[in-house]
């Protein structure tokens, strides 16, 4: 039986599937045909999505077996009412999980060895100064999942003292696991480097307010290449002030593109970075796609599902 798959992402997006779909899904050994055209809606069979894509009404897909989001946040759609289908989010252990952990290693280390001070010196700025061993440095990684826990077990194959957290009780070698309400406090405990890799949920929500940024060791750096909405942005910006956080990088904003004149663009302790730390790579992430609906085809258990009252 031909399945018919609907691409609803983003025109601009359409050059980079329009082929490797097609040839993802052959050689997953699925017979299918992929469109844009959305004029007949109970003909589809499958939704690839992305917010930034045309369809934001799924009631008239009454024969869709499922919605395969092309981003891996989910927070722009999973209230969405008219959604009864099963949403399946992107999780691309190549190029989702090794850029994430490329880009979250680089900017741990830019922080733990101090790269700043080199980068930016003068002539005749000679100041030997000798950073700690990672063995010497606490690293906490919010949120041990899909991207988390990679990010965890690379920063801990670099041997620093590694701590994280999520919702469930997790077992990564190498890595101090917390977990739940009470678990947040003993994995921040004495972190100096923060990376928030939560999802947008409204548990999650400003879970960095004024409250847990004071609760900080002193100077601590935050990385945010979770979601904008997991940082209180005043509290933020008035504990740089003060230098109770030492430094900020920040990858994704409660608005984006960050407006011009956000605060966050003049500030000296914040790094803005333009939403770039991970981005779904077509040529890998494609096969991912080929692969669940091959999975679903075959009346699997359907892999990467969201689930909608968690809200991720
Ligand atoms: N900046 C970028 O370029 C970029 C790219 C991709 C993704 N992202 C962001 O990264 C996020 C994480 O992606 P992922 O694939 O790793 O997601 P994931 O596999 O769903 O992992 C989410 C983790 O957060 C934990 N968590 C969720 N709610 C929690 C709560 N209330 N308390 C404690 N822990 C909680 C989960 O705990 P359990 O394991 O116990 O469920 C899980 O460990 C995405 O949601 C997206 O916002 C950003």
């Amino acid at each position: 039986m031909t399945r018919t798959i609907l691409f609803a992402g983003p025109a601009s997006d359409w050059p980079d599937y329009e082929h490797r779909l097609p040839a993802a899904f052959a050689a997953a050994g699925l017979d299918a045909v992929l469109t844009r055209d959305a004029r007949d809606p109970a003909a589809v069979d499958y939704i690839v999505y992305a917010p930034s894509g045309p369809i934001s009404d799924f009631a008239p897909f009454t024969r869709a077996r499922a919605v395969l989001g092309l981003w891996a946040g989910v927070e722009q759609i999973v209230g969405n009412p008219t959604l009864t289908q099963p949403l399946l989010r992107m999780i691309d252990d190549v190029g989702l999980t090794e850029g994430m952990v490329e880009w979250v290693v680089g900017h741990v280390l830019r922080h733990h060895l101090g790269m700043d001070r080199h980068i930016t010196c003068a002539p005749g700025d000679w100041v030997q100064t000798c950073p700690p061993l990672a063995r010497d440095r606490q690293v906490c990684v919010l949120g041990l999942g899909a991207l988390g826990s990679a990010c965890a077990k690379a920063l801990a194959g670099l041997n620093f003292q590694v701590s994280g957290w999520a919702r469930s009780k997790k077992a990564i070698g190498g890595v101090a696991c917390f977990h739940g309400e009470a678990g947040l406090a003993q994995a921040l405990a004495g972190a100096e480097i923060v990376v928030l890799l939560l999802p947008q949920t409204p548990d999650t929500a400003n879970l960095f307010d004024a409250a847990r940024l004071a609760s900080l060791r002193a100077g601590a750096v935050i990385l945010n290449p979770g979601r904008g909405g997991l940082i209180d942005d005043a509290a933020l910006l008035a504990a740089l002030d003060t230098g109770q956080i030492g430094h900020a990088t920040l990858d994704v904003f409660r608005t984006e593109p960050l407006p011009a004149d956000h605060p966050f663009w003049a500030h000296p302790r914040v790094t803005v970075t333009p939403h770039i730390a991970s981005t779904t790579r077509p040529a890998t992430a494609a096969a991912c796609i080929a692969d669940s609906i091959a999975r679903a085809a075959r009346g699997e258990r359907l892999p990467n599902l969201v689930d909608r009252a968690r809200g991720y």
